[in-house]
């Protein structure tokens, strides 16, 4: 494909990595002698042509950075067919010949949408702390913000430890488990609610129990943020109804599993997808999402990874429920 200029942007919750894969797409363009636009607020700046001319430089000292330059933003008017137009033409005017958008399955829906109607090359990079897009093992973030949770949850182990407390703690995830299934087991928790299994509360106070039994004095339990049958605070109270002995405690992590600097693995990936995105786009690749399978830089058409979903490890569940007597 014959390429002058393309085009960057960052949407959907930003993700600790999405600058380094910024600053991959715009230094391989330039290497290609490709021009780049970076686009502000994702498909909001689209719309409203909130475009800036990036160059090496712009990207410099960005690798270590949480967060994302170019900002982020949820459009509701990119959903309306209205909305796409206006983003078409602002392209258009701009004379961007392709587009490559980070960010999850909401920025991949919009992405493969807008090839759809106006014929412009997208490409789609994973970006988002939840590790649920199908066709990439792993998501840029995911890592950063296990870490991030992982070490927040040792620090309330400290406490529960000391103040024998049964402590629920909320991560997020929006309605997948991935995040939370890795950090319960990383931090060695008594269980793990997610909403793709189901665990009645009545099995998991069993279970606490049984734990008490063999002299265990404080329990984590994780809870997924889209838990089908209660969230922390609502777990927390019916296992307080169902057994009042219990001194339990809830925490909320929060926003703060999206911030800090990426870790090395995500720096890695995001390197590694930013590279092979403009790549592609050269080679004429369209309408795909570029991931990591297997240690393998690997293409999935857009419409799949939609589709398609990323599922729970059957082995990782087992492993928790083995290693929390
Ligand atoms: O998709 C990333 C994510 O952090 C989810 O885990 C969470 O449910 C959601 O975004 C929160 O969105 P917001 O930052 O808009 O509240």
């Amino acid at each position: 494909m014959n390429l002058q200029k393309i085009s960057v942007f960052t949407s959907g919750g930003d993700s600790p990595g999405m600058n380094a894969a910024l600053r991959a797409v715009v230094r391989t363009s330039i290497y290609n002698n490709i021009k780049v636009v970076g686009i502000y607020r994702g498909f909001e700046g689209m719309i409203e042509g909130d475009f800036v001319e990036l160059d090496e430089r712009s990207v410099a000292r960005i690798i270590d950075r949480g967060g994302t330059i170019m900002k982020s933003a949820r459009s509701e008017e990119f959903r309306t067919k209205e909305g796409r137009l206006k983003a078409y033409e602002q392209i258009k005017n701009a004379e961007i010949d392709a587009v490559i958008g980070i960010g999850g399955d909401g920025t991949f829906v919009g992405l493969s949408i807008f090839q759809n109607e106006f014929n412009i090359p997208v490409i789609g990079l994973p970006g988002t702390i939840d590790n649920d897009v199908f066709g990439t093992d792993y998501t840029i973030g995911f890592d950063t913000a296990s870490n991030t949770a992982m070490e927040a949850i040792d620090k309330i182990r400290d406490t529960a430890t000391s103040h024998n407390r049964l402590f629920f703690i909320e991560l997020m995830g929006r309605d997948a488990g991935f995040l939370a299934l890795r950090c319960a087991i990383a931090s060695g928790a008594k269980a793990v609610m997610l909403p793709e299994t189901h665990m009645e509360p009545s099995e998991l106070l069993a279970a606490i129990k049984k734990g008490a039994k063999m002299r265990k004095t404080s329990n984590i339990v994780i809870v997924g943020e889209g838990n089908k049958n209660g969230n922390a605070q609502e777990l927390a109270r019916m296992i307080k109804e169902m057994d009042p002995s219990f001194d339990t405690k809830v925490c909320v992590l929060g926003h703060v599993q999206r911030g800090g600097s990426p870790s090395a693995y995500d720096r890695l990936l995001a390197s590694r997808l930013g590279v092979a995105s403009v790549e592609a786009l050269i080679k004429g690749q369209k309408g795909v999402m570029v991931g990591v399978s297997k240690e393998k830089v690997v293409f999935t058409p857009l419409d799949k990874a939609i589709k398609e979903h990323h599922v729970i490890c059957d082995e990782l569940l087992h492993v928790i429920d083995v290693l929390s007597i």
